[in-house]
């Protein structure tokens, strides 16, 4: 085992200690479960994630959808209470904005878009270039000859119509897949299939045209783990941006997904020695880093509440402790904020059909001690320069 690693049955045992010696001090929720009221004594004080983060310069979000946050208010009014930035889990990708090909479809987009202004939180777009969640439509009339076309007009209208609202876009998205054993570990996505290895450079240079004032941002998953399989990975986006920033395309931030605990109980292979050193090659090369899908998945965790929600705020804890200690990082996103409306109900069901709880607040919206995890490590955070999370 490399020297810093620490083994996770060993942390979690720690962790549990922690919440038992905190006891009262504790106590993570507002009200239990079954919704009696209980005495809240944190051990990090009262103050929301967005205070937190604000007060080191740093921005703490959650991805949201709309038709959940437009129908509601209750999860609506959490969402402002402990976030400085929204993001449309998936209202601006292809499927949605481009459901026709001939039209754009900005509405669920622009009611965001006004939340967000509205509860002043920053607004954040994904994706202009993915490989996946096409409409129906593109499969037929996407060719070699049309793509860059169609590529382009698809960044310079949507990128173009929310210029000057939007913090930061993910220009291209989850671009390597190491198993498609293409050269540079690119996936094949249509993308690659028809512009080969440059639709990449096109995309930013594409976005930088239509929104100037946006940051922009290449996102990628499965880069948090001491494995071959994810060491392959973090090379590859390592060398992606390499390349990129040889040839002066315009990409400002590395946007690290960290679904943690995505194949079971993995923070075993947690070692914050190789993400340190990860984090500060991407930084080395006046990068900004954003942590921007964060969340656990609980899957294989014990039954047991307390014991499931002990191990999800330790791995939120191991990962945010290192991913915030470089100065280029610049904020955390949870992929959602509350166990009510989370990807992972659909995608990662438990076996035994218990409710999953990966997200900081609970399906009642109290807080977690994911909660009380994410609120600790952005409590221990050093304090940024005002201003460094914009492109100022
Ligand atoms: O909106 C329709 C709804 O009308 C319909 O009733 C329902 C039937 O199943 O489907 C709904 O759309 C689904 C949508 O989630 C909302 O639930 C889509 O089929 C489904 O494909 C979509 O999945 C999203 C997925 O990306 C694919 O776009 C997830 O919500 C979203 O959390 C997930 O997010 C991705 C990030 O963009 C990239 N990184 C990984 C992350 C998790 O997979």
């Amino acid at each position: 085992m490399p020297k810093n690693r620490v083994p996770f049955g060993r942390r979690a045992f720690l962790l549990g200690l922690g919440v038992l010696a905190g006891a009262g001090a504790l106590a993570v929720a507002d009200r239990s479960e079954d919704g009696t009221s209980r005495t809240t004594l944190t051990m990090s004080g009262e103050g929301s994630l967005r205070e937190r983060a604000t007060r080191k310069s740093l921005i703490y979000g959650a991805a949201a959808r709309y038709k959940t946050l437009s129908t509601d208010s209750d999860l609506a009014a959490s969402f402002v209470k402990e976030c400085a930035m929204l993001v449309p889990e998936n209202e601006l990708k292809w499927n949605v904005i481009r459901a026709q090909p001939n039209s754009f479809n900005f509405a669920p987009g622009d009611w965001m878009a006004n939340f967000a202004k509205k509860h002043d939180l920053l607004f954040r777009g994904t994706p202009l270039v993915w490989y996946k969640s096409f409409p129906k439509w593109f499969e037929s009339k996407v060719t070699s000859q049309n793509a860059e076309k169609m590529l382009v007009e698809h960044i310079e209208k949507v990128a173009g119509h929310y210029a000057g609202k939007i913090h930061s876009w993910d220009v291209v998205n989850e671009a390597i897949n190491i198993e498609d054993k293409n050269p540079d570990g690119l996936r094949n996505s249509p993308w690659l299939k028809f512009l080969g290895p440059d639709y990449i450079e096109i995309a930013f240079r594409a976005a930088a045209q239509a929104d100037p004032q946006a940051l922009l941002v290449y996102n990628d998953y499965g880069l948090e783990y001491d494995t071959p399989a994810e060491t392959a990975r973090r090379n590859a986006v390592l060398k992606l941006l390499e390349r990129l920033k040889s040839k002066g395309t315009p990409v400002h931030i590395l946007g690290v997904q960290a679904h943690l605990l995505r194949r079971g109980n993995e923070m075993s292979d947690f070692n914050p020695a190789t993400v340190k050193a990860f984090l500060d090659d991407v930084a080395s090369m006046g990068l900004k880093i954003m942590i921007t899908e964060i969340d656990v998945t609980d899957e294989k965790l014990p039954k047991d509440v307390a014991a499931r929600d002990r191990i999800v705020a330790s791995a939120y804890e191991d990962y945010l402790s290192v991913a915030l200690e470089n100065p280029a990082t610049i904020g955390v996103l949870t992929w959602g904020l509350s166990d009510r409306s989370t990807w992972l109900t659909k995608n990662k069901p438990r076996a035994d059909g218990a409710p999953v709880r990966p997200l900081p607040l609970d399906a009642q919206l109290n807080r977690k001690l994911a909660w009380q995890a994410i609120a600790r490590t952005l409590d221990k955070a050093p304090e940024r320069p005002s201003q460094h999370q914009t492109r100022t």
